[in-house]
């Protein structure tokens, strides 16, 4: 059996849900603050799905409960169709993670790491561990102490370590803390590969750019409560278009598109007008546009869809959001 791609046994050995995680009324409070907050979550297999949302949102907690290092206060909750905490040991196998940072002993080698680690495993974990490290590409430092590793390096030797049960799911909280630009390019391609291999990966995060450049599907969480989910192209879909008018007497054009039955919101800008329209306005509307301003003798020189990103769609759902943690 490889570490770099996904065996068939273990396969067929899970449950054949559909979810990789799915929890119902998932509750985990310290005192009165509830940092995780009734979440209802459901992670496809076989993407790479991201828990986004802001410092203290309760993304860490929520892995925590999952993986049985804490109790939840309420819900159920499932991994690879394995209820938990009933059945932790079964989903836990097939399952890698790395919380808060990936803690390894600085004063040994990367390789004595994982053989540490392989040791407390099943026999074929040692046999996977060569493997492992030339999946992250760690093969060539695997003999230096982990105490000399960058940060980069270090995320890499814990991705590494989860290949070690080579897993169905992994989790990873913030797989993108300390990176360089270049570090998080190498973190979202080996993610998107061990997608590629039939594995899901959940991770959490922060930043929504990675996770919109690294994710397919995605929850948002804000204060302990996932607020929305689903694929990333479905939930820009649902978000308002924004079109740009590049024309002429842009004051008169708003009176003329005001008047009309688009419910938009229309900006003035200097030298047009910034359009809003309401989710699920179809793309006809911008030719309506373009016809009932040319119609009244107004000359438009431009226009633009404006593509929604996830973060403007982010701050369409959530303002909050919006602030510096
Ligand atoms: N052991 C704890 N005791 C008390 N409160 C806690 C504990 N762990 C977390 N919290 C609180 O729970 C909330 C969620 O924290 P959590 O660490 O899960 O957030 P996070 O989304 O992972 O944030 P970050 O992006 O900073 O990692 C915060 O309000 C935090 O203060
Ligand atoms: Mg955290």
């Amino acid at each position: 059996m490889s570490a770099t791609t996904l065996d068939d046994t273990s396969r067929a050995n899970s449950s054949d849900s559909q979810w990789a995680v799915e929890t119902h009324g998932l509750t985990k409070r310290f005192g009165d603050n509830a940092a995780v907050n009734d979440v209802e979550l459901l992670v496809p297999r076989g993407c790479a799905f991201g828990y986004l949302g802001p410092n203290g949102a309760g993304k860490t907690t929520l892995i925590r409960v999952l993986l049985g290092l804490t109790h939840a206060d309420a819900g159920t909750m499932s991994m690879l169709g394995f209820s938990v905490p009933r059945r932790r040991d079964l989903a836990l196998a097939r399952v890698g993670a790395i919380v808060d940072e990936p803690r390894f002993h600085g004063h040994l080698t990367g390789r004595q790491n994982l053989q540490i680690l392989a040791a407390a495993r099943e026999r074929a974990a040692k046999d996977r561990i060569e493997a492992s490290l030339e999946r992250v590409g760690m093969a060539q430092r695997a003999d230096d102490r982990v105490s000399k590793y960058s940060m980069g390096m270090r995320q890499r030797l814990g991705v590494a370590a989860c290949l070690l049960g080579d897993p169905e799911l992994l989790i990873l909280d913030e797989p993108m803390n300390g990176l360089d630009p270049a570090g998080m390019h190498e973190m979202r391609d080996m993610i998107q590969s061990l997608v590629a291999e039939g594995r899901t990966v959940m991770l959490s995060s922060h930043l929504l750019d990675e996770v919109e450049r690294t994710c397919d599907a995605v929850a948002i969480v804000d204060n302990g409560k996932v607020i929305r989910q689903g694929p990333i192209a479905e939930l820009l879909a649902g978000a308002s278009m924004e079109v740009n008018v590049e024309c002429s007497s842009p004051e008169r054009a708003r009176t003329i598109l005001a008047a009309t039955a688009l419910g938009a919101q229309i900006d003035v800008e200097t030298s047009g007008l910034s359009i809003h329209l309401a989710a699920g306005t179809g793309r006809d509307a911008i030719a309506e546009i373009n016809r009932l301003l040319v119609e009244e003798g107004i000359a438009v020189y431009r226009l633009q869809e404006v593509q929604v990103s996830l973060e403007s769609w982010f701050l369409q759902v959530t303002s909050r959001l919006g602030e510096p943690a």
